[in-house]
């Protein structure tokens, strides 16, 4: 820890961060990634999980006030988090259709959405070798159609995911280490928009 100018030690600030999976299946190695993350990462950062499993399809006629209370709860987890970390698979080169939905409805009014400015860090996986690379670039298209951010680092992209498991835990320490370096690009576009401008 840096010790201020009195010569005291600054406490790190700790960041509020919505983990959304593309999957809602339960026992989903997306959901898997971002739980042994938020454990990972427990001393720097406070996780809300979203659950868009509960979302309506979009409909714009639903985009009306009072929104479904789903929605509403949605948005507002997304207002107040510092950034959003999504996990995903990738179903049929694609992103999954829940994940997009989840987007779609965090995106409107287009100029000043939820999701403008936001912090995301993209991770997505697959039992196959190729780690859901095509989900990964179409959900950082879709987010900066939102006017959200992808955070610049490398790809996370997690290959034969199926053989990290352990008990149904995701358990791969070299990932770990890759996410987590990705979480401190994060924290670190995080505190500069904290910064008064
Ligand atoms: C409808 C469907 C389409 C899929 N398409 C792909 C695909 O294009 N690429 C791929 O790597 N895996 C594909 N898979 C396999 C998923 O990556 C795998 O089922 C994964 O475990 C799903 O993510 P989850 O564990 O988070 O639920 C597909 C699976 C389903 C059910």
């Amino acid at each position: 820890m840096t010790p201020n100018a009195k010569g005291e030690a600054a406490v790190a600030p700790r960041r509020r961060l919505l983990a959304v999976s593309g999957s809602l299946r339960a026992g989903s190695f997306s959901t898997a990634i971002l739980k042994a993350l938020a454990t990972a990462s427990a001393s720097r950062a406070d996780y809300d999980f979203a659950d868009i499993g509960a979302l309506p399809h979009f409909n714009q006629d639903l985009y009306v006030s009072p929104l479904p209370e789903s929605v509403r709860i949605f948005r507002d987890l997304v207002t107040s988090a510092d950034g959003l970390v999504i996990s995903s698979s990738e179903f049929n080169h694609g992103v999954p259709g829940v994940l997009k939905n989840a987007l779609d409805w965090a995106s409107r009014p287009h100029n000043s959405s939820p999701l403008k400015a936001k912090p995301v860090l993209i991770i997505t996986s697959s039992p196959a070798f190729t780690g859901g690379v095509r989900a990964q670039y179409q959900i950082r298209e879709t987010v900066t159609s939102a006017l959200a951010r992808p955070v610049a680092t490398p790809e996370i992209v997690v290959g034969s995911v199926g053989t990290k498991m352990s008990e149904g835990e995701f358990e791969d320490d070299a990932t770990m280490q890759f996410a987590l370096a990705g979480l401190e690009a994060m924290y670190a576009e995080i505190d500069r928009n904290r910064q008064p401008h």
